[in-house]
């Protein structure tokens, strides 16, 4: 099995970070949403993968050469976003195998090993992972047939069939570039992958849904990102590869390489990236801090810190997602006020 991972688009619903930075390396417990992605189809079995990329491809090339995988990667350059579907075009040539398409900003708990064996198994013609949500309208839409199969895929509905969103992994067979080929972009300028789906039931192939049971995250938005690194660091176990001096570390914290933790309170789950400096502050629970970041006289609980930041006298910090190489401090000099040098889009609640 091949794997086709989308790395591309534009991140509007999350700019100011996605100016700078492709929303799929935007960290989770510091680790880049894409990678999770790349070790869930390895996992599943994929013995190549394509990325997809959009407008900062160098970065996510860098960020993925970064690691060894021990599978080839091939690197398909997209430019403006098309379309789910239109990925799947200018990747045909790579598409020669049955394959599993997985959207680089989704996060699944339980990966997709047991959706890989069913598609197998079932031979279907394609199959798409399904999950109940409270807000369907967000996503798109399956309306299912009595014995489970699919009966209709809508995006984005405003009056959902069901409660049953598409997550953002699809099995298909290189059948599904032929479906590509016969649709047509819809209203918002888009080859739209749930046409090119139905297109496929209207010809009488075979559709299966496959339910997903752990939780799923789709990246999109800020609270998305907070709740998904919530849900990931549920999960870590301790590790200290820092020293701690003066201070107190409480529940699961990992803490990296070459850090440092003076006079502080670490309360976890938390993660500290490698080489930074917590000085005279609080980390509290569901936050993690990147690597070579320096906090000093500040509270941090429920946020996400990028590589390189500094926050320096800053009060209580909670729920924020501060990107990298930031600096926030206390104003030393009269007059007293809030100073603020920041981007278009940002978003600041003081
Ligand atoms: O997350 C699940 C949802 O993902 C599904 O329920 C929807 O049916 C599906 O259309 C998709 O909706 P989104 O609104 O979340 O799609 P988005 O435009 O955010 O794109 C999903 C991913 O694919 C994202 O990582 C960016 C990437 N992408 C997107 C487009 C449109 C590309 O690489 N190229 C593209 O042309």
């Amino acid at each position: 099995m091949k794997a086709l991972i989308l790395s591309g688009g534009s991140g509007t619903r999350l700019r100011p970070l996605t100016y700078s930075q492709q929303k799929q390396l935007i960290p989770i417990a510091n680790k880049p949403v894409l990678f999770y992605a790349i070790e869930d189809v390895i996992e599943a079995g994929a013995d190549e993968i394509g990325i997809i990329l959009g407008p900062n491809k160098d970065q996510v090339i860098d960020s993925v050469r970064s690691r060894s995988w021990g599978v080839p990667i091939e690197f398909i350059y997209q430019g403006d976003p098309k379309g789910l579907a239109h990925t799947i075009l200018i990747a045909e040539k790579f598409l020669d195998d049955d394959f599993v398409m997985y959207l680089g900003d989704n996060i699944l708990r339980d990966g997709i090993v047991r959706h890989e064996e069913r598609f197998r198994n079932l031979k279907s013609d394609a199959s798409v992972l399904l999950t109940r949500v409270e807000d369907p309208q967000r996503f798109g839409v399956a309306d299912l047939n009595p014995d489970g199969s699919i009966r209709m895929l809508v995006e984005k509905p405003k009056v959902p069939p069901s409660n049953y969103a598409l997550v953002g992994v699809y099995f298909f067979k290189p059948l599904i570039i032929d479906a590509c080929k016969a649709i047509k972009p819809s209203w918002r300028g888009e080859l739209e992958i749930t046409d090119a789906i139905q297109w496929l039931i209207e010809q009488g192939y075979k559709v299966d849904a496959s339910f997903v049971e752990g939780w799923w995250k789709d990246t999109g938005k800020p609270e998305d990102i907070f709740e998904a690194n919530r849900l990931i660091l549920d999960d870590i176990s301790t590790k200290n590869e820092g020293q701690i001096n003066e201070s107190h570390v409480m529940g699961r914290v990992v803490i990296e390489k070459g850090t440092l933790i003076e006079r502080s309170v670490i309360k976890g789950p938390c993660v500290i990236g490698a080489c930074s400096v917590i000085s005279d502050s609080y980390i509290g629970p569901y936050t993690s801090v990147g690597d070579g970041c320096r906090i000093s006289g500040t509270e941090v609980e429920d946020s996400i810190i990028m590589d390189d930041s500094t926050i320096s006298k800053a009060g209580k910090v909670v729920e924020s997602l501060i990107g990298r190489n930031v600096r926030v401090q206390k104003g030393l000099t009269l007059p007293k006020g809030n100073r603020l040098i920041v981007g278009d889009n940002s978003d600041i609640s003081l």
